[in-house]
């Protein structure tokens, strides 16, 4: 029998490709060094329900182009809360992860102070402040959100307008995991899909805690959301005028939207629409792509596989062109990221904010998730059920703990750290286990049937 040569080189890419792939090895396209604490503390709480979303359908009956401002905004509210809105002008839904808040009539921002003022004659004076970012349930991220003071007034002489619009405005925080690309669309993104996409660009984005970096990354989807000019509070210091506003975005699930609970029926397949549009990707579905690519998500800090160089050779016997790109130290570049994402009909890697870039795949793709030991709630709810419920098949490889770094940490199978993870440490222990402290070496053999059953998810894609 022949014996293979050890091989030194990960790479085994022909060589156009290879071309596209070095410059991403020096860009960071997944995060920041804060990683995934949050997945952590998320599993820990896993028994905590989702939002509590209301059960009613919005129908639109009347087609028009434009629908009366105050019915546009009265479709972001539960049903329940509509004749409040109604009566008052003012309504709020608070969720598990989101609060949101909806003004629907004149009022004034005072960018200065982050003050809306909604004058209001027929009720006693209120005073409601929120921090208008998705993440309601954590405390630690939302010290660094600017509040926004929303009062509803009996003003008999209101301020001056120093900009008057025609147009509402929608108050939103760019603080916290920017630059980590799981939060930046889990977080801020695809809220703001669901909240806007109804007004058709006519709405005013005021952005808190401006981000510069991330109004740069994501301007081609911020400009299919608004045409107008984004207001950085900081560097615009004045009182605006609205005819209406919604403060805070509407959340549905991770990286999930939820086409009943959207005022126009949106689904998680315009939502990839609409990606492919702001990045100009331009595979729609598996079947368009020729030979079946792959793309091995390579992690250099946490949660490595350590032995990467050994199931290159099994992928590319099974006819796979292989790509390999590792993570990087500098700024993303998620426009090259994306569209090589998209050319791909299989994406392999291990839990982490990069398994993000599923959204990228064309419908039909497949995603391979290597689930490690300790984060299975995490590794299904952030990027397992929402893979599947975006047209992306989803296998999951579960790590046998022999695969896992932490067999030899603890000594033993029977370990309780390797059979009962949730219970074994507190939050913050867990998190520096499981999340930081665990590297994985695949069993080749093992993994090789569940690339198969991808070749064949792909090949059956209907050619
Ligand atoms: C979507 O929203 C509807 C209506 O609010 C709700 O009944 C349903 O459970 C939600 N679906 C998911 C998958 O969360
Ligand atoms: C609002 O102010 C006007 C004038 O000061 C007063 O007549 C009216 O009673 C006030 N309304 C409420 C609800 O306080
Ligand atoms: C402040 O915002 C208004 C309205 O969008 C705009 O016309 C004006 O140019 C902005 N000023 C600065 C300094 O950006």
């Amino acid at each position: 029998m022949e014996k293979r040569k050890p091989k030194k080189i990960v790479f085994r890419v022909t060589p156009w490709i290879f071309l596209l792939v070095l410059p991403l090895l020096y860009i960071d396209f997944l995060y920041g060094n804060i990683g995934h604490f949050d997945q952590w503390v998320q599993y820990i709480s896993s028994s905590e329900t989702t939002p509590n979303i209301r059960k009613v359908l919005i129908k639109e009956t009347v087609e028009e182009k434009y629908k009366p401002l105050s019915s546009l905004l009265s479709n972001l509210v539960k049903e329940e809360d509509r004749e409040k809105l109604e009566l008052t002008g003012f309504a709020c839904n608070r969720d598990v992860y989101s609060i949101h808040c909806i003004a629907n009539g004149p009022l004034q921002i005072d960018t200065k102070t982050m003050t809306v003022t909604i004058p209001s004659s027929n009720h006693p004076m209120q005073e409601t402040v929120i921090k208008p970012y998705a993440r309601q349930e954590d405390d630690t991220l939302l010290k660094t959100v600017t509040p926004v003071k929303i009062s509803s007034q009996n003003i008999t002489t209101p301020q001056i307008c120093e900009y008057k619009h025609e147009i509402p405005a929608v108050i939103f925080s760019s603080s916290g995991f920017v630059g980590n690309v799981f939060h930046e669309m889990n977080e801020i993104i695809i809220p703001l899909f669901i909240t806007t996409r109804h007004f058709k660009s006519r709405v005013q984005f005021v952005l808190e805690d401006y981000n510069p970096s991330f109004v740069r990354k994501y301007r081609n989807a911020l400009s299919l959301l608004t045409e107008h000019k984004i207001i950085d509070p900081v560097s615009n210091q004045s009182v605006h005028c609205f005819p209406g506003a919604v403060i805070g975005l509407k959340f549905h699930n991770h990286l999930s939207v939820n086409s009943t609970d959207i005022p126009i029926g949106l689904s998680m397949s315009d939502f990839r629409q609409f990606l492919r549009q702001s990045f100009n990707l331009k595979f729609r579905h598996v079947s368009q792509i020729k030979r079946p690519r792959l793309m091995l998500l390579s992690r250099r800090t946490t949660r490595r596989i350590l032995n990467e160089e050994e199931m290159i050779p099994m992928m590319e016997e099974l006819g796979f062109e292989v790509i390999v790109v590792a993570r990087a130290k500098l700024v993303s570049d998620i426009k090259m990221f994306s569209s090589l994402i998209n050319s791909c009909s299989v994406f392999v890697g291990a839990h982490g904010a990069g398994l993000t870039n599923e959204l990228f795949l064309p419908d039909g793709a497949v995603m391979v998730q290597v689930d490690l030991i300790g984060l299975e709630w995490a590794a299904e709810t952030y990027y397992g059920h929402p893979a599947r419920a975006m047209g992306v098949h989803y296998l999951r490889y579960k790590i046998e703990p022999e695969e896992s770094s932490l067999l030899k940490v603890f000594g033993r199978r029977d370990h309780v750290a390797i059979t009962d993870p949730k219970g074994a440490f507190p939050v913050q222990a867990g998190k520096e286990v499981y999340l930081n402290g665990q590297n994985v070496r695949i069993n080749v053999e093992r993994f090789r049937e569940t690339m198969v059953e991808a070749m064949s998810l792909v090949q059956d894609s209907g050619l």
